[in-house]
């Protein structure tokens, strides 16, 4: 097989920027499958730093292709602001294809991600606000308008006229009455289609023919397995399938396609936004692994809460999308902690459960049951240690024994260790991926 998939096992923010970065140098292209401008990670290339939320990671390396797929939801203004920042550090995106059939965010889902928020009062989902949610809606509602609509006029008036009645309506509702400009709004679309037509295909064919050709392809995830649209802690959730399963409808490429997946997995739990997260803390270690781990959202700069690591979650990955390989990172903001606590099961009105209930209130009455792990504090931080040449068995023998506690819980071996940002404090221990 010459396809690898790296997703999320928490509810994003797991660290899968670096770690797509790093597997992308084998790849031949990187495609995204789901998900919009709602994710975002940095990507530093020597002394370069580039904020990326839509572009796939691929688009920095010479010579790789980079698709945006038809599960992706896109905003033409942040894609082309993306574009310059990739073009004025001397870079093209000819490598760039994005999927006619990919639905296109529009001013209105905006307005709309925020009127739904503020209508939701405080069971508010706490989205990003960049319009994901109202924009995929408008998909399963079949009033989409998608990247090939924007490559003709008559189409795109014809799909503007039918849908704008409705939303003006719903966002008066809502209570929001500004105006939208439905000629200016044509001539905006029509713009991004004549700008980056070029890029737009079939990005089904395109890929089925790579993949039959043997081309190694990198499918990179967005978010994180928990925030999946039907998997996840509905509703508090994101709009997409983050899951493996959204890779072939997200690409329009059959499910056998899907290779080794690796499934990220922060060395503790974070989580962005409201909804439930039995294991989070909000005591000293909580503010820890906050400072220490430099918690704060990409997108939005929001805090992000914190709390232990729980494998009754990362079995839900396991399960749910075939987790081949975890690749564990941030385990050095760990460092120098007497002990370490993981949750392995739930107790539900005095019953052990070891899987992720669909109900909430059967979530807000679970109990963590934790296993506590001895820490380690014999890591020389910034010091001589090099991950590179002592590699795995120089770590910490408690740290391994750590991850060997990941393993054996849950059946799935430690690919990838990372213990810091950058590509040199990464331990592979997988050899050949592809
Ligand atoms: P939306 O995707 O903007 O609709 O937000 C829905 C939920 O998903 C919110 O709780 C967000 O904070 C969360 N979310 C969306 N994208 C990300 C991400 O990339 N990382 C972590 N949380 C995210």
């Amino acid at each position: 097989m010459t396809t690898l998939a790296v997703i999320g096992t928490q509810w994003g923010d797991e660290g899968k920027g670096k770690i797509t970065d790093y597997l992308a140098e084998g790849a031949d292209i990187i495609a995204r499958y789901q998900g919009g401008n709602n994710a975002g990670h940095t990507i530093e290339v020597g002394d370069e730093v580039f904020k990326l939320h839509l572009l796939p990671s691929g688009i920095l390396r010479k010579g790789k292709m980079a698709v945006i797929g038809n599960g992706v939801v896109i905003d033409f203004d942040v894609l082309k602001e993306e574009i310059a920042q990739v073009t004025s550090s001397g870079r093209t995106v000819d490598d760039l294809v994005i999927s006619d059939r990919a639905n296109v965010i529009v001013d209105y889902h905006k307005f709309l991600d925020g009127a739904e928020e503020r209508a939701r009062g405080d069971r508010g989902v706490g989205t990003t606000g960049r319009g994901i949610g109202p924009c995929y809606a408008d998909k399963i509602a079949r009033y989409g308008i998608r990247v090939g609509d924007l490559l003709d006029e008559e189409v795109l008036a014809e799909r503007l006229d039918l849908v704008l009645p409705m939303k003006r309506r719903y966002l008066d509702v809502l209570g929001d009455h500004r105006a939208i400009d439905r000629d200016g709004l044509l001539t905006r679309l029509l713009a991004h289609g004549r700008e980056l037509g070029g890029h737009v295909t079939d990005t089904s064919v395109y890929l089925y023919d790579a993949i039959q050709t043997g081309k190694k392809v990198l499918f990179e995830g967005a978010q994180g397995n928990m925030l999946d649209i039907d998997h996840g802690t509905f509703p508090f959730v994101t709009s997409s399938n983050t899951t493996a399963g959204g890779i072939a409808n997200g690409l329009g490429i059959p499910p056998q396609s899907v290779g080794t997946v690796i499934g990220v997995l922060k060395a503790y739990t974070t989580r962005v936004g409201s909804g439930p997260f039995p294991t989070e803390l909000e005591d000293e270690t909580s503010e820890m692994l906050m400072r220490r781990g430099g918690e704060y959202g990409t997108t939005t700069g929001r805090p992000r809460r914190c709390g232990w690591l729980d494998l009754v979650v990362a079995m839900h990955a396991v399960r749910l999308s075939g987790i081949t390989h975890f690749a564990v990172t941030k385990l050095d903001v760990l460092n120098g902690m007497d002990a370490i606590k993981v949750c392995t099961a739930y107790e539900l009105d005095g019953r052990r459960i070891t899987h992720f209930p669909a109900s909430l209130k059967q979530v807000e009455r679970m109990v963590p049951i934790y296993e506590e792990l001895p820490g380690w504090s014999d890591w020389d931080e910034g010091g001589s240690f090099n991950i590179a040449q002592e590699g795995y068995d120089a770590l910490p023998a408690k740290m391994r024994s750590y991850l060997d506690f990941i393993t054996e819980h849950t059946g799935v071996p430690v690919g990838i260790v990372s213990i810091g940002k950058d590509r040199n404090e990464t331990i592979d221990l997988m050899g050949e991926k592809w």
